[in-house]
């Protein structure tokens, strides 16, 4: 088992990442949490870890119950989150119950807004089940549902009392959702740890091969990158845009595809269109454009695109919620390990990288 330590003052948490859920008990009891909790987790995890984690909580003397909504971003909405307030209330849930989100980034984000606004907020703690919710989305405190066709366009920022990863879980997870979490995870080697990005190209095997142990060691780094942009800037006033690195071209492809690709997928295909971008700006050489393609076709990424159209790509990259005063926000690398933040990139760049990456492979 190892342990990180969120520190965000009064709103501080720990990250523990093991392989197994025997030390939960313990952690719970560290922060000292009351007794009645709801379980809130999709029907895909439900059938695999519903019951074992919720005897855990029984065992160990909490009142606890599960509610289970069905798996899917669709169902990321407003009606999911009614549906989690009301079974608070029918389980006489009060302001010192509560919330434990047990599952992948949909269920995370939504048993903590849910958290976030019932009773102006109560407690919640966070069981990652996905890789992608493991190296990313449960750490930060960032919570919210879509709306009106927009992704994460209602939520709060809601801390959770604790992070307990097991990384066992990512043994069911299907191969293309473990892909698509390793482009968060590589995308922070790029972004703020050079030694860290070779520890990733140097166990590749060990890592599709889901060693526990070497996924316990690349979740620690991983956390502590995440956590360490998250401690300086909480509220993405600065520093936290940074972790928006291939999210730029990414997203946007991700909805031309209408969301048939994985998020992760889409951001490894915006990491090579923002390197390209650099490339040509003299800001990186062609070997580190290649080391970045590189990895991602270790870790079984496409680096090339059918793309529908470059227009349509350009038109949804309009609609980015991160645009500031009209203009786009690009993340550039300069480095592996450094990135900085552009809104002075222009529409020619931006049609140059989608053209690369919409190249055919030879
Ligand atoms: N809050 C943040 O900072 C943040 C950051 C990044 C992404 N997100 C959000 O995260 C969401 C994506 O998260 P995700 O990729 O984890 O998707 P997800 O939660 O939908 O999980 C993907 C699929 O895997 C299944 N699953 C989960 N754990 C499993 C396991 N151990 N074994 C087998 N199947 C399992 C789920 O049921 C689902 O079908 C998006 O909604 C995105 O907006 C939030």
């Amino acid at each position: 088992m190892d342990k990180l330590f969120v520190d965000l003052g009064e709103k501080s948490y720990d990250i523990i990442i093991s392989d197994s859920f025997l030390h939960l008990p313990k952690c719970l009891e560290e922060i000292n949490v009351q007794k009645k909790i709801l379980i809130v987790t999709d029907s895909n995890v439900a059938e695999l870890y519903g019951d074992e984690v919720n005897t855990i909580f029984q065992n160990n003397g909490y009142d606890s119950h599960i509610y289970i909504f069905d798996a899917g971003e669709e169902n990321k909405t407003m009606d999911t989150i009614l549906g989690i307030c009301r079974a608070c209330m029918e389980h006489k849930m009060d302001r010192k119950s509560m919330i434990v989100a047990l599952g992948g980034g949909v269920v995370g984000d939504m048993a903590g807004f849910a958290a976030a606004i019932y009773m102006r907020g109560i407690d919640f703690i966070q069981i990652p089940t996905t890789l992608l919710s493991q190296s990313d989305s449960s750490v930060g405190g960032k919570t919210g549902i879509d709306f009106m066709d927009g992704k994460n366009i209602l939520g709060a920022f809601h801390q959770p009392k604790l992070v307990y990863m097991n990384v066992t879980t990512l043994k069911t997870l299907p191969k293309e959702q473990f892909v698509s979490g390793m482009g968060e995870v590589i995308k922070h080697g790029i972004i703020s740890d050079s030694c860290f990005f070779e520890y990733l190209e140097k166990n590749v095997e060990n890592i599709k091969e889901l060693d526990s142990e070497t996924l316990i060691n690349m979740d620690k780094t991983n956390c502590s990158i995440k956590a360490d942009v998250v401690i300086k800037d909480e509220r993405e006033t600065g520093l936290r845009a940074n972790l928006n690195f291939g999210h730029t071209i990414g997203h946007a492809i991700e909805s031309a595809y209408n969301f048939k690709m994985t998020h992760g997928e889409c951001v490894g295909l915006g990491m090579i269109g923002a390197s390209f971008i650099a490339l040509n700006r003299g800001y990186i050489t062609n070997d580190t454009l290649h080391r970045i393609e590189h990895i991602l076709k270790m870790y079984g990424f496409k680096t090339k695109v059918k793309l529908p159209s470059l227009d349509v790509v350009f038109e949804f990259m309009q609609k980015d919620k991160k645009k500031l005063d009209g203009k786009l926000k690009f993340v550039l690398p300069v480095s592996i390990g450094e990135v900085v933040q552009k809104n002075d990139v222009i529409k020619e760049e931006i049609f140059a990288a989608l053209e690369y990456i919409s190249q055919q492979e030879k």
